[in-house]
């Protein structure tokens, strides 16, 4: 059994969908976490919810678009964790359009969450893992940051882009003790995907070869190795996870 003993977590995006299934997943392995949210109504059910379980969580809300926010959120938890173990970059989203109907706005959107919320979270993050000589930092990235999707150039833009960076930073922080590696989940039943059609749905479920979507525990155990001191010589890797649709 992968243990998190001792081990502090910030998971963003961890209100809901695969980031509050990875929180869960973490606290049941013994650490302790800190949800980064925007939404604070569905991240106090969710930290109610694993408080009521006897588990170590906390929220602390923030967009993570905004440097300052998340700089202060992270010496919070210094001056209360004396340390922060594990960062999971997993706050995303979508706004889905063709290059001809895609707005700026849209495009801004989406690259502001999806690559400059990653950039900022490990930038505010990172110094205080190289300083204790210890650190993993997980990426949500996509399956269609490989092969690309129809209708998603901003999403893909930022997955293939986040893919980048993780091999970038696995360099630069690597011989500080500090990993970094990306998960590319493919289709998971999320609330992100009760906006694709059900034609593209079967369709998707068709192409891969294990025949049905992810669920959320199947990403967060992924997350869960790449964070155990069991996964201590993997960095600047992309794990898919996805039934075999990217192959
Ligand atoms: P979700 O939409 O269920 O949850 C995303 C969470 O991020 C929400 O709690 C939302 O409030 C939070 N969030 C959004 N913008 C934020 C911001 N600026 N600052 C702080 N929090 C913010 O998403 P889901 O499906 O759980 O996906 C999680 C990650 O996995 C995302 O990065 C997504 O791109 C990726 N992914 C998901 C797949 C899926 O099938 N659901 C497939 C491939 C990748």
């Amino acid at each position: 059994m992968i243990r998190l003993n001792n081990r502090t977590a910030v998971i963003t995006g961890a209100a809901r969908g695969i980031g509050k299934a990875t929180a869960g997943l973490f606290l049941e392995a013994g650490a302790k976490v800190s949800i980064w949210d925007v939404d604070a109504a569905a991240a106090e059910e969710t930290v109610q919810t694993f408080r009521e379980a006897g588990h170590d969580i906390r929220f602390q809300q923030l967009d993570t678009t905004d440097f300052q926010s998340v700089a202060k959120a992270a010496e919070e938890l210094i001056n209360d964790w004396g340390r922060i173990d594990i960062l999971i970059n997993n706050a995303g989203i979508t706004r889905d359009a063709s290059l001809k109907k895609m707005s700026a706005a849209q495009w801004q959107m989406v690259i502001d969450v999806n690559l400059t919320g990653v950039f900022n979270c490990t930038k505010a993050v990172a110094p205080f893992m190289t300083e204790k000589g210890f650190g993993r930092i997980l990426n949500a990235a996509s399956v269609v940051g490989l092969y690309g999707n129809f209708g998603q150039g901003n999403y893909v833009a930022t997955k293939s882009g986040v893919i980048g960076l993780t091999k970038v930073w696995a360099r630069e922080l690597g011989r500080k003790g500090v990993t970094v590696n990306a998960v590319s989940p493919g289709f998971i039943q999320t609330e992100m995907i009760e906006t694709v059609p059900e034609g593209v749905i079967n369709n998707l479920k068709q192409q891969t070869p294990l025949g049905r979507l992810g669920s959320v525990e199947e990403i967060a155990h992924a997350y869960l190795f790449l964070a155990s001191d069991q996964a201590s010589f993997i960095t600047g890797t992309n794990l898919s996870v996805d039934g075999g649709l990217v192959l």
